[in-house]
């Protein structure tokens, strides 16, 4: 069976593959932490130092070569040692959307490996259109809850699964406590690969949302039915469709992640240490 086969017919056998390998590459048993970096949050992960290892994701059992310019689809190991405790984090650059139409077991084989490999805490972060008209572009905004508009989970069979605490209100209370210019707010997962129309994002607001983006809820999904604590973290790259009369541009996302970067990576370095 070839290693797409495999992600297909046992996801969770070929995440605990893929957990194998990370183990034997970078000779760390164990990961507590993984952390999966959206659109322009690569360099967000370069505040975290030089990591220990760095492969192609796609080396790895389960993974696909990204679709996105400015996902590099990268698996990256880092030891961070910070107030005298060290623990190791697994860093994904890139992830899989499924906009990109091979379903839903690519979408959430990171996170699934990241548990596997022993993450207990799973930090999503994406590029996010801004409903909420308080928040700025090149804000971050911590994932308080979500709504799902394109209902598809990554969960099938009777697996009931509560999602009150699906973003860890301990790890919100640990972040907020290191930054509290940090705000909260609703995130909608879009499929994509179109932006909304300004209607949609009228009724998005409507029903309660305050942000809007095309990841990041099946891996959180996936990563809590496998038993991790979650955090999301969305930066603002634009205003949603229809608030400023301006299109909306990839290109334009990709700049104002980057633009934030710096300081998301010295926030990401100062508080992992503090959640496990
Ligand atoms: N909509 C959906 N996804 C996005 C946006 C947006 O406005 N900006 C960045 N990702």
């Amino acid at each position: 069976m070839t290693s797409t086969e495999l992600l297909y017919s046992d996801p969770l056998a070929a995440a605990t593959a893929a957990a194998a390998e990370i183990a034997q590459r970078t000779g760390v048993a164990s990961h507590d932490v993984a952390l999966v970096m959206g659109s322009g949050w690569v360099t967000a992960a370069d505040a975290l130092g030089a990591p220990a290892y760095e492969c192609d994701a796609h080396e790895l059992t389960g993974f696909f070569a990204p679709a996105v310019e400015g996902h590099s689809g990268k698996v990256r190991s880092y030891e961070i040692t910070e107030g005298g405790k060290t623990l190791r984090a697994l860093v994904f650059l890139g992830r899989t959307h499924l906009y990109e139409g091979k379903g839903m077991e690519p979408v959430v084989h990171g996170v699934r490996t990241a548990v596997k490999a022993g993450c207990k805490v799973i930090i999503l972060t994406n590029a996010c259109g801004g409903i909420n008209t308080s928040f700025k572009v090149g804000q971050p905004v911590l994932i308080r809850d979500h709504i799902s508009l394109t209902a598809a989970s990554p969960l099938s069979g009777a697996t009931f699964v509560d999602l009150t605490d699906l973003y860890s209100k301990r790890i919100r209370t640990i972040v907020k406590s290191e930054d509290s210019s940090l705000a909260e707010g609703v995130y909608v997962h879009w499929r994509g690969p179109t932006y909304e129309t300004p209607a949609e994002i009228a009724m998005m607001r409507t029903m309660g949302a305050d942000l809007v983006g095309m990841s990041t809820v099946p891996e959180a999904i996936a990563a809590h039915a496998l038993g991790a604590e979650v955090l999301g973290i969305s930066l603002v790259t634009n205003a949603a469709a229809g608030i400023t009369g301006e299109k909306l541009n990839h290109e334009e996302v990709i700049a104002a992640g980057k633009a934030a970067a710096d300081r998301m990576g010295a926030l990401l370095k100062s508080t992992i240490p503090k959640l496990i």
